[in-house]
């Protein structure tokens, strides 16, 4: 016989109610009955935040309780767990450091404040009870924060690596697909949802970089923040550098990269080729995933829906049953407190090591290849391989020579001095791209 479930009923509140807070209201309303079989809990909204009280909203129940006052909800000590799937930094920020300090358990979305200010969030829940859960805050449906914080918790974390940004996938997915330039790719995806009008934070990595902080600060136990995460974005790969990686048996991702190397932490987003057989390389389109290596675990990755109103409350759902349980049962912390427990330095950009692929146009003249190779081997950087354009598939422009050169594993400062002799070889018309390679 099944022993019974303890009944509870938790009261919720709830700060937004857009694609993600409608969509925790419907997942709550069609599957209470499983969580409650699963949990015994009863898991009621006792009260929805919104910007406009007043505004019509089709397709939300007519008895949802909904208010314009915040602090219905703040106040109000019956309320033991917010959920906050407002968005954008304030009034998100202080709404969540308010309900920490009264107590309340914080279930969040938004990387945008855990990211930035995860500190203040645990500081101002340390003084009771309150916990802070943030599973939705990277990847979207996919379980990968509570993996690393406690299924894998018995491992020294290496690598946490990741695509976790579903425009910049999709667009590089039709770029390399389809031989689409950047822009065209880029309106496409807008013209279907997949971008937003202005495209800036999700194509320059900072969306990447803000939930690279999130996972780097978890997997390695240090607190690493957005501005210590280096970010490089996809607006200048081009379909023809796609082209010649695939030659050498890569795929090219916007990859979000930690590390950690000899006690000190490597945090990068940029466009990154990877061979065609790594796990990443097949995870295309507006899908995420991410691949983490640790001792002993070894490698293993999560894949998933990285955003939507379904995958995103699923989540967050997840997120406010393991805070209703810990609430029903004082003292039984669900593994959720602050994992940052050193203060390792986060590396400079230039003393990360990588192979490079660089692509330039010179002139096509006798001599020209000599004072190249001998750019890269004043910097000590030796060359792995080497095609010329002229004569193979990849088109070249009238009169002039196309090189495409990889190199071995160098320190990006290294890299960067090559490309400044280059740009100093008057027959060196330009260097069109340097792309990192990720092994
Ligand atoms: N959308 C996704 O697929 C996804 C995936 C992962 C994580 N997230 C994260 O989840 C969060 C919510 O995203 P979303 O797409 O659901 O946002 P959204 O559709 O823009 O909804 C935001 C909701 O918050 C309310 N709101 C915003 N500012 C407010 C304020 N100052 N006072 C009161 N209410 C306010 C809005 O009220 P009104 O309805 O009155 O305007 C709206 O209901 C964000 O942090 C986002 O990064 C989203």
């Amino acid at each position: 016989m099944t022993k019974k479930k303890e009944q509870s009923t938790m009261r919720i509140g709830l700060l937004g109610l857009g694609t993600v807070g409608t969509g925790v209201v419907k997942l709550l309303r069609e599957n209470s009955d499983i969580i409650n079989m699963k949990t015994g809990l009863n898991l009621e909204i006792a009260k929805v935040l919104v910007r406009d009280a007043k505004r019509p909203r089709p397709g939300v129940p007519e008895d949802l309780p909904i208010t314009d006052d915040v602090r219905e909800i703040l106040a109000d000590p019956s309320i033991k767990i917010v959920v906050e799937v407002m968005g954008g930094v304030e009034p998100a920020r202080a709404y969540m450091i308010d309900a920490l300090k009264a107590g309340k358990t914080v279930v969040t979305a938004n990387k945008d404040v855990v990211s930035q200010y995860g500190k203040d969030l645990y500081a101002a829940g340390d003084v009771g009870d309150a916990e802070l859960y943030f599973e939705a805050s990277v990847g979207g449906g996919i379980p990968v924060i509570r993996p690393l914080k406690e299924s894998m918790s018995a491992n020294r974390m290496q690598k946490v690596m990741g695509i976790v940004n579903g425009t910049t996938n999709y667009i590089l997915t039709q770029m390399s697909q389809f031989g689409r330039p950047y822009e065209e790719a880029l309106r496409e995806a807008q013209a279907l949802g997949f971008a937003e009008a202005d495209p800036t934070n999700d194509v320059q990595g900072y969306d990447a970089g803000r939930k690279l902080a999130i996972l780097a600060s978890i997997a390695f136990m240090s607190r690493v923040t957005p501005d210590q995460v280096f970010t490089e974005g996809i607006t200048r790969v081009t379909p023809k550098d796609i082209e010649y990686g695939r030659r050498f048996g890569w795929t090219i991702k916007l990859l979000a990269i930690g590390k950690e190397v000899d006690g000190q932490i490597e945090a990068r987003v940029h466009p990154a080729f990877v061979p065609s057989s790594h796990p990443l390389a097949s995870v295309h389109g507006s899908l995420n995933a991410i691949f983490t290596e640790g001792d002993p675990v070894g490698e293993t990755m999560f894949l998933g829906r990285g955003a939507g109103a379904g995958p995103t409350a699923s989540a967050v759902v997840g997120d406010l049953i393991s805070a209703a349980l810990s609430k029903r049962t004082p003292g039984r912390r669900a593994g959720d407190a602050c994992t940052c427990l050193f203060e390792k330095k986060v590396v400079d950009m230039g003393q990360v090591s990588a192979k490079y692929y660089l692509r330039l146009t010179s002139e096509d003249k006798p001599g020209v290849l000599a004072h190249i190779t001998m750019a890269f081997g004043a910097e000590g950087v030796s060359i792995a391989q080497m095609v010329q354009g002229t004569g193979g598939d990849v088109a070249t422009d009238d009169g002039k020579g196309e090189l495409v050169l990889v190199t071995h594993t160098v320190k990006e400062a290294q890299m960067q001095r090559v490309v400044k002799r280059l740009n100093g070889i008057p027959e060196v018309l330009s260097v069109d791209n340097v792309i990192r390679v990720e092994a």
